[in-house]
């Protein structure tokens, strides 16, 4: 791991990452999950110099955009990761440290056998919340009515992170799917939950 790499190469995919060595300060970390080409992950970290971002997505040619545009814009509070989100929030996030997990339309996988598929499980809710401190919190959003109702349902069997009021989204750059969406026209359904 290095300050100066936006990507993050690791060393021993069993080692937690140490955010210090990562970013080079002690800033609070915030998670993009599934960042796909980048949008928001790039835009955000331009408009928050404050905190530092780590984008978690498993396609390489988004990875790829991702460092592009991160290495061009000098943003040094911005790294992504390609690797699947589950494994890189139970393996490798250090306990009780991450300030915002965004997850931002993750995919929706409509068909029925195919639900258990779903990132938002109570599983991977529990994994997630044993990574977020103590007043952090769940960043939701989805196109996908029936997986937000799903994904709710997983936060509240988890039984590890309370229902809050959605949070100010209005100065929030746009995701690339965000900005599909809006196009079309479609409804966006967001919800929120802080650690206590
Ligand atoms: C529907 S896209 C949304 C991308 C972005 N969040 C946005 O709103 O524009 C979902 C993204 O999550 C990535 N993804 C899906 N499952 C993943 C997983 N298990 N681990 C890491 N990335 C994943 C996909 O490759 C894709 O880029």
């Amino acid at each position: 791991m290095n300050a100066s790499n936006p990507s993050v190469v690791l060393a021993d995919i069993c080692q937690r990452l140490d955010w210090r060595t990562l970013f080079g300060n002690e800033q609070p970390v915030e998670l993009d999950l599934g960042a796909g080409d980048g949008g928001f992950a790039l835009a955000y970290a331009q408009q928050h110099p404050e905190i530092n971002l780590l984008a978690v997505e498993r396609l390489l040619g988004r990875v790829r955009k991702i460092e592009k545009r991160t290495t061009r814009g000098k943003l040094t509070n911005l790294k992504v990761l390609r690797l699947e989100t589950a494994y890189t929030v139970r393996y490798l996030l250090p306990p009780h440290s991450i300030s915002i997990a965004h997850i931002m339309f993750p995919d929706p996988w409509p068909k029925r056998r195919h639900w258990p598929r779903r990132l938002m499980q109570p599983d991977f809710v529990r994994d997630l919340a044993a990574a977020i401190r103590p007043g952090g919190e769940l960043r939701f959003t989805t196109d996908h009515a029936h997986y937000f109702e799903t994904a709710q349902q997983a936060v509240t069997d988890a039984k590890v992170l309370e229902r809050a009021p959605e949070w100010d989204w209005s100065t929030d750059p746009k995701t690339d799917f965000q900005q599909t969406f809006d196009a079309e026209g479609r409804a966006t359904h967001r919800a929120r939950w802080i650690k206590s």
